[in-house]
């Protein structure tokens, strides 16, 4: 059983599925435009750019696809988009999407200029996947009539929309689909002064009372990452409405990231725990990912999509051809001494 963590994907298969209450208290804090989009500024610097000029010429927005790990703001910048481009936005996902029927009734129901946002792309069955190529290509749909040799095929003109797909790995996706997109962009993880804006922005609009050093003591340990920041947030202002009265500070903060159990790096128990086992089992590695999956009953998924890709960021983890290597600077987090290899022989 993996251990429940406010620093993890709701659903525990590394994807960004959310509950309804979550997906609430998110809406509530989504910024709408670029103005209010904090950090990200190559990504939204080149969309700025692609957005005036299809805007000037009167076309829709070449298709765009936004990778990294969860909770970075793909889905929010697909808005963003939708909004900057006075565009309607239609969002679904890649498994919600069952058949081909289903992607052609999405696609014939678009207006011209319209967003499709598709969540979770590389989630999507072959089959589906298929359909897009003509549709993102040619804004064609091929669809087939009939059965066996009275069989014939059909094609249909669809609108000009724009495809925004959102992926945790591009390595997931198929080339020829990967192909058809214009603009490819991966989110970077944040710098803590962003953290600590969208924690301000987020305080004001939730009527938190925070200080600035309590603002950036939550950014630091909210693993670069706005989802995790706000959602921090929630907890932090629970514990100053029940401990306190009501102000979030830096002790009152300090004391509430203590109660769950997460340090100074942002790193939690688990998190700890999948160290210390490539530590105190291979030395610290190298090891394979699907080892450290089995020894501390993480699903890959959420190893490779979540927590790999934090501790590869502030270099705790390292990765190498033969499989993953905790870093020197770990073992100085964690307090442990790392035994040359000759010592390790002898045990
Ligand atoms: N650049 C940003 N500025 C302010 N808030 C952000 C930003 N990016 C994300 N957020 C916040 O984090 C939450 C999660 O972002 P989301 O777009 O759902 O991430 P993803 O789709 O990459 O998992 C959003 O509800 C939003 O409140
Ligand atoms: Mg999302």
């Amino acid at each position: 059983m993996a251990i429940e963590r406010i620093v993890q994907p709701t659903v525990d298969d590394g994807s960004d599925r959310q509950d309804a209450e979550e997906q609430e208290f998110e809406l509530k804090l989504r910024p709408h435009d670029f103005a209010n989009y904090i950090g990200q500024e190559r990504l939204k610097k080149n969309l700025q750019l692609a957005i005036e000029a299809a805007r000037k010429r009167g076309e829709p927005l070449d298709h765009v696809l936004l990778y990294g790990p969860p909770g970075l703001g793909k889905t929010t910048m697909a808005n963003v988009i939708a909004n900057e481009m006075g565009a309607q936005i239609r969002i679904t996902s890649g498994p919600a999407i069952e058949r081909a029927g289903d992607l052609a009734s999405l696609l014939t129901n678009l207006q011209d200029g319209d967003i499709l946002f598709i969540d979770e792309i590389h989630r999507l069955h072959r089959t589906v996947e298929e359909v897009l190529y003509s549709a993102m290509e040619d804004y064609k749909l091929d669809i087939m009539l009939g059965k066996g040799p009275s069989a014939r095929s059909l094609r249909l003109d669809l609108p000009h929309f724009t495809l925004i797909g959102a992926t945790t790995r591009t390595g997931a996706l198929a080339a020829p689909l990967r192909d058809r997109f214009g603009h490819i962009h991966r989110l970077e993880f944040y710098t803590p002064d962003e953290v600590q804006q969208i924690i301000t922005r987020a305080s004001g609009i939730l009527g938190v009372k925070i200080d600035a050093a309590a603002a950036l003591r939550l950014a630091e340990r909210s693993r670069l990452t706005p989802r995790i920041a706000n959602r921090l947030l929630k907890r932090v202002r629970d514990y100053a409405d029940v401990n306190g009265d009501g102000i979030v500070d830096t002790e009152i903060s300090t004391k509430a990231l203590e109660l769950l159990e997460i340090d100074a790096l942002g790193l939690d128990p688990a998190d700890r725990m999948i160290l210390m086992a490539i530590i105190d089992n291979y030395s610290g590695g190298p090891v394979g990912v699907e080892t450290i999956a089995a020894m501390t009953a993480e699903e890959r998924s959420t190893i490779e999509d979540f927590i790999e890709p934090y501790l590869l960021q502030i270099g705790l983890l390292e990765r190498t051809p033969r499989g993953r290597k905790v870093t020197p600077k770990a073992y100085r987090h964690l307090g442990k001494n790392k035994l040359s290899d000759s010592q390790a022989s002898l045990l």
